[in-house]
This record gives C-alpha cells, sequence and structure tokens, in this order.
C-alpha cells in the first residue's frame, strides 16, 4: 500500500543516502528512477560508511529487495566496484534486480563527457564527467545500449558496430582523439555481462506484485529538483528528471500509486558544479559552513559551494513535487552560527521578487533578501525529539515551514540513523 517518494530539493546533495537508510528499515522494496553513478549517496550505519553511486540505499536491510529501474543509467564498472566493496563488507548484495530496460554508459560517454566539458572552456557546466548526460543522449536519439543487451552478445556485437561508426566519427573528426576499438569494448561489455547477468531483469513484475501484496515501496531520488532537465536552472543541471514525475517513467508505475512524496532539504544550500545559486557565500561564513559540514562532494571530492537556505528556491521545490512533507537535514551544522540567515526574496533590476525565475541568466542577478533569525549556539546531535531542541532552532524550523508552506517531519541532526527527530509521523 504505501508508496513514499524521496526527493532532492535542492542541488543534490541533501542527504537522501542518509532519509533512505534510515527509512528504508520499514520497506520491502528501494527504488532508485533516475540519474547514474553522478550519484552519491552517503551512508553510516553498523556495517560503515559508504558512498553509493548506483546501489539503492536500501541494500543494508535482510529483508529489503533494491531496484534499479529502466530510468537509471548504468556504468557497469562502477556498479561492480560498488557490489563488491559492498560484499566486502558483509553486505548481501542477492537481493538487487537491474531493469534490462535501463541503459548503459559506454567507454565513449565517459570520454566525450570529458572532451563535451573542455570544449565549453569557461561555460563548462562543471558534470561529475561520469558520463550520465551523452548516455542520456544517446537513449533519447535512440542510440543508445541497455542493460538487456548485455545478455545476448552476437546482439551487442552488432548494435556496438553500428553506433560505435558514428561515436568514432565524432572523436576523430570532431575531437581529434583517436577511435575507440570495437572488440575491447565488446569484450570488455561481455565480461560486464556475465558477472551482471544474475542481477538483470524484467523488473516491472515485481513492481506490481509489490504493490498487490500492499509491501512498503521507498523510490529513492538522485540529485536535486533544481538539477531537473526542465525545472532545474537549465543549462546547469543534469540530463535527467530527478522530480518525482521521473520517477513514473524511470520506473514504470502510474502516479495514481503514489501515497507520500517526502522533500530532503538541508538546512542551508550547497551546490557543486557551475550554475547561479543566489544564496552563495564567497567569504568567511561559507568556508565555514564547508569546514563545518565537510561540503566535499562525495563522488567528485569537490569542495562545494555553500551558502544560506534560500526559502524562494524551495518553495519553488515544493510545488513541482507536491511535497507532503519534507526532512531538513545537517540541522547540527548551524550549531555553532551566533544568527542564521534566511532569504526569503530575490532583488533583481529594481525589482523585489518572491518566484523563483525559471531563466538563470535572470537567477545570477538576483540578489537575495535575508530575514535574520537568532542561533542556538549549541549542540543538538544528541536530541531526539522536537521538544528538546534549543527555542531558537525550533523557531528556526517553524519559520522555514511557513516559508515554504510545508510540514517539516524529520528533522536529521547527524549522519548516523540514530541521529534523527521525527517531528510527525510519515503516513
Ligand atoms: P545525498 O547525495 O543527498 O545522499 O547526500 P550526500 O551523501 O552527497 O551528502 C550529504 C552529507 O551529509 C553526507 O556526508 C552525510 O553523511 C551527511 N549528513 C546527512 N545528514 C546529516 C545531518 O543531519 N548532519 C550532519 N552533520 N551530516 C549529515
Ligand atoms: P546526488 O544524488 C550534487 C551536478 C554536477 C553538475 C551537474 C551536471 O548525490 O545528490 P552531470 O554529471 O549530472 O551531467 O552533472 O549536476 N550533479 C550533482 N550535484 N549531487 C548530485 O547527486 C549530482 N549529480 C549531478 O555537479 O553541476
Ligand atoms: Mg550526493
Amino acid at each position: 500500500m504505501p508508496l513514499i517518494a524521496v526527493i532532492g530539493a535542492q542541488w543534490g546533495d541533501e542527504g537522501k543516502g542518509k532519509v533512505v537508510d534510515l527509512l528504508a528499515e520499514k520497506a520491502d522494496l528501494v527504488v532508485r528512477f533516475s540519474g547514474g553513478p553522478n550519484a552519491g549517496h552517503t551512508v553510516l550505519n553498523p556495517y560503515g560508511e559508504f558512498r553509493l553511486h548506483l546501489v539503492p540505499s536500501g541494500i543494508f536491510y535482510p529483508h529489503t529487495r533494491c531496484l534499479i529501474g529502466n530510468g537509471v543509467v548504468v556504468s557497469p564498472a562502477v556498479l561492480l566496484e560498488e557490489l563488491e566493496h559492498l560484499q566486502k563488507k558483509e553486505v548481501d548484495t542477492s537481493r538487487l534486480f537491474i531493469s534490462n530496460r535501463a541503459h548503459l554508459i559506454m567507454p565513449y560517454h565517459t570520454l566525450l563527457d570529458k572532451l563535451e566539458e573542455e570544449a565549453r572552456g569557461s561555460k563548462a557546466l562543471g558534470t561529475t564527467r561520469s558520463g550520465v548526460g551523452p548516455a542520456y543522449m544517446d537513449k533519447v536519439a535512440r542510440l543508445g545500449i541497455r542493460v538487456g543487451d548485455l545478455l545476448d552478445k552476437e546482439g551487442l556485437l552488432s548494435r556496438l558496430r553500428f553506433v560505435l561508426k558514428q561515436k568514432n566519427i565524432l572523436l576523430t573528426k570532431v575531437y581529434g582523439t583517436p577511435p575507440l576499438s570495437l572488440k575491447e569494448i565488446h569484450h570488455q561489455y561481455c565480461q560486464y555481462g556475465d558477472r551482471l547477468a544474475p542481477f538483470i531483469c524484467d523488473t516491472e513484475p515485481l513492481v506490481k506484485q509489490a504493490l498487490e501484496r500492499g509491501e512498503l515501496i521507498l523510490f529513492e531520488g538522485a540529485q536535486g529538483t533544481l538539477l531537473d532537465i526542465d525545472f532545474g536552472t537549465y543549462p546547469y543541471v543534469t540530463s535527467s528528471s530527478p522530480v518525482v514525475a521521473g520517477a513514473f517513467v524511470g520506473l514504470g508505475l502510474s502516479p495514481t500509486k503514489i501515497d507520500y512524496v517526502l522533500g530532503v532539504l538541508k538546512s542551508y544550500t550547497t551546490r557543486v558544479g557551475g550554475g547561479p545559486m543566489p544564496t552563495e557565500l564567497r567569504g568567511k561564513t561559507g568556508e565555514s559552513i564547508r569546514q563545518i559540514a565537510h561540503e566535499y562532494g562525495a563522488t567528485t571530492g569537490r569542495p562545494r559551494r555553500c551558502g544560506w537556505f534560500d526559502a524562494v528556491a524551495a518553495r519553488f521545490s515544493t510545488y513541482i513535487n507536491g511535497f507532503n512533507g519534507v526532512a531538513l537535514t545537517r540541522l547540527d551544522v548551524l550549531d555553532t552560527f551566533a544568527s542564521i540567515k534566511v532569504c526569503t526574496g530575490y532583488k533583481v533590476n529594481g525589482d523585489i521578487i518572491h518566484q523563483f525565475p525559471n531563466n538563470s541568466a535572470v537567477l545570477q542577478r538576483c540578489q537575495p533578501i535575508y530575514e535574520e533569525l537568532p542561533g542556538w549556539q549549541c549542540s543538538t546531535t544528541h536530541l531526539r525529539h522536537f521538544g528538546e531542541l534549543p527555542p531558537p532552532a525550533q523557531s528556526y524550523v517553524k519559520r522555514l515551514e511557513e516559508l515554504i508552506n510545508c510540514p517539516i517531519s524529520i528533522i536529521s541532526v547527524g549522519p548516523r540513523r540514530e541521529q534523527t527527530i521525527i517531528a510527525r509521523p510519515i503516513l
């Protein structure tokens, strides 16, 4: 019966991994529906600390099946490395299922990601260079190769011969790099296919069965709403649909089935890569947040850009996804600040606006209008009930609820499962 989607509401890295790892305890099925190895979901639990790129964060519970849906682009190399690492840490990975419809990231995708970024020069997007954009381009261009194709070696050879011919023209004639070898890629992907075969299947019947049995299904969003190909800060976005709507097409499920959409918001804002970010703090305060919170990318290790909470952007994400509730993460990061700012509007071209602009050039010119709230200057990491939070922290949470017009159901005060306050029941 219950179907819950966990969706990033900012520019990614909101703490989705922690929230999913927590909620997955009760889940029967945990599903990734979009993105690829550009995601880096940190999970800290009794098995250790993990940065998951493709395997859903529910993998740590013995009763939970994990599914990589058709909307994901899969790098077999990254996935196999991740599985090996999990197995080394004695995590049972036998309950993983990969949709045969999911598209593969091929060596030319990672290479083109790098070459395209270099060619953009000062207009580089700051991609993770994991080949995600080029793989989605091929999917839409009907030039993709799918996970299911790994199971038919002859068919794979013929498809790869056709696609690689075009890619090699692009690589040699446009980018001036040497062509890639058909034989080598085919050999490598046949080996990947042999190793991944036990996990590859038709995933639709699994989801249908779970729905019929009334099991709890958890959608694990990747990236964030402001990186969405349609609703994000285009062109500084990823190539998939991280919004909740992406879950239906990324898995093959009707929107009528969803029961609860949980947005994940950090108590402040971060962004990694290029593009506008109105509340970015370039000075000492931004650096303080980065140091206190260790804001470095889980996938690329790049320093994340840090700034105050942007309620204009968060309200937009809340509307686009129809959040029923929010998980507010990393409240503890603000523990030491004497005062905390929240952006409630933007000043642009002499006007004051409260709508999130649809144009990145306009957003780039937006100056944040701040409201200043008192800090609490004491540790919250050990607190487990809303009423135990210092009054200024309670006021901060309540003010954010008002500004985004959505209840905050979960408050996270540390990276561990138990460092969580359930302020309101989900469902
Ligand atoms: P995701 O991509 O949305 O899963 O987020 P990331 O894993 O990329 O980044 C979130 C980071 O915040 C990780 O290092 C988490 O361990 C950490 N984290 C999550 N929740 C909290 C919290 O409430 N407090 C603190 N201090 N860290 C947290
Ligand atoms: P999780 O799931 C933060 C960003 C990249 C870049 C832009 C495009 O961990 O929240 P891409 O490689 O997707 O073509 O890069 O999107 N990006 C993320 N930023 N968290 C992520 O995932 C991201 N996935 C992509 O930094 O700006
Ligand atoms: Mg991340």
